[in-house]
């Protein structure tokens, strides 16, 4: 693999001495300055970053079925995913090995064959060249003279947990199941079986950097001021941070439902709908918001779990898309249609209220360096921005 050629390096964004501010203590730190969320460190991200990681681009749930595929941009890698006659999900370059055309522009269904709209190089759903036609003229569809061997579709790793789909493009990342182990472990208080996914599913494109907006999603430190709804009918306390380099950013609170009389939607806990979370030992819920590095996003609640991809479209949008999952029965049963709408919708205000942040936020990032202002990050909420940060660096930083 050939990752995109970049002469940009982290030399370029970051000296040594912002290296090393970037490492201190978190109340002494200095977050990525402003030039980290423009297009040039972009461009490094999308050679550098993007290709080492297990990278979340698309759900199962988005080609269910046999033949159904489904094209993904993931930070300007053009991939496609693909069920197969086996219902495995497969993922390729979306790149015809003849002369590079793109072979899906869109979501399609029960697929035959992944046929190239130009000059109709056919391959089958697990990627082999099987048909060149009129190649070696108007009634011959072979030439002695061209060998189509070794002309499969590039094949991209790819796994699956739960619902989210991931890809590897380097493809030297550890196992799917070994690398998401610290998250399992982190949500051993969530019952995943039987979750299904509910039709309530929103997307919403963000003005701003990817990191930009993972950063403001896993601090719960703009709360009161950026969604004060979400303290109405809900108690918050045992406020933790958590994190596993590469895997999670965590936050996550205990939680007590008080008020329903009051209680904005987000903290209504409907009893028709089954739990999912199981009690801490003091018997409380914690319910949690964490980004899966880099590109996937989940909510957890009482009953229900949000699923999500973070996809960054350029280094100046994001492109959000989350589903919710309930269990069993609940997730599609139309008695419980307003009980589920009103908990999700809940969730896209408060992603929607975030979009005016981002946007003034990503706007002064391209500004604040030559300002002379940096960023700087409160230790009892924000370690884990910071560790994300670095995250990012080493991953970048061809000397670690
Ligand atoms: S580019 Fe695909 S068949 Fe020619
Ligand atoms: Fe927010």
């Amino acid at each position: 693999m050939t990752a995109f050629v970049t002469d940009v390096t982290l030399g370029a964004f970051l000296s040594a001495d912002e290296l090393a501010a970037l490492r201190r203590p978190t109340g002494e730190a200095i977050g990525l300055p402003g030039r980290a969320y423009g297009e040039k460190f972009f461009e490094l991200e999308r050679g550098k970053l993007f290709p080492k990681s297990w990278c979340a681009v698309a759900f199962g749930t988005d080609i269910p079925e046999p033949g159904d595929a489904m094209p993904v941009d993931l930070a300007g890698w053009p991939l496609m995913v693909v069920r197969g006659q086996d219902r495995r999900v497969r993922a390729f370059h979306n790149i015809c090995r003849h002369r590079a055309m793109r072979l899906i522009g869109k979501k399609c269904e029960a697929l035959g064959v992944i046929a190239c709209p130009w000059h109709s190089w056919t391959y089958d759903l697990e990627g082999r060249l099987i048909a060149t036609p009129r190649i070696g003229g108007e009634t011959k569809s072979s030439d002695s003279a061209f060998d189509t061997r070794g002309l499969d579709l590039k094949s991209v790793a790819v796994g699956e947990w739960h619902d989210l789909v991931f890809v590897n493009i380097d493809g030297k990342a550890p196992p799917l199941a070994k690398h998401m182990k610290p998250l399992d472990e982190m949500m051993a208080n969530c019952d995943f079986s039987d979750l299904r996914k509910a039709p309530e599913s929103f997307t919403l494109d963000y003005p701003g950097n990817w990191k930009v907006s993972v950063e403001g999603a896993i601090e719960d430190y703009h709360i009161p001021w950026g969604h004060p709804q979400l303290n109405k009918g809900a108690k918050r306390g045992g406020f933790a941070l958590d994190f596993a380099p590469d895997c999670f950013y965590a936050n996550s609170v205990v939680r007590e439902y008080t008020a329903p009389q009051e209680a904005d939607p987000a903290n209504l806990q409907d009893p028709r709908l089954p739990r999912i979370l199981s009690p801490d030992v003091s018997g409380k819920i914690r319910t949690l918001f964490l980004n899966v590095f880099p590109t996937g996003g989940i909510q957890s609640r009482e009953n229900f779990i949000l699923l999500g991809l973070m996809l960054p479209d350029g280094g100046a949008r994001t492109l959000l898309r989350f589903n919710a999952y309930f269990k069993g029965a609940a997730a599609t049963d139309p008695d419980l249609a307003a009980a589920r709408q009103a908990a999700t919708a809940a969730w896209r205000l408060v992603l929607e209220q975030d979009i005016d942040f981002v946007r003034a936020v990503h706007d002064n990032y391209q500004r604040r360096d030559s300002a002379g202002i940096e960023a700087h990050m409160a230790p009892f909420w924000e370690s884990n921005v910071l560790e994300f940060q670095r995250n990012v660096v080493n991953l970048l930083d061809d000397r670690t």
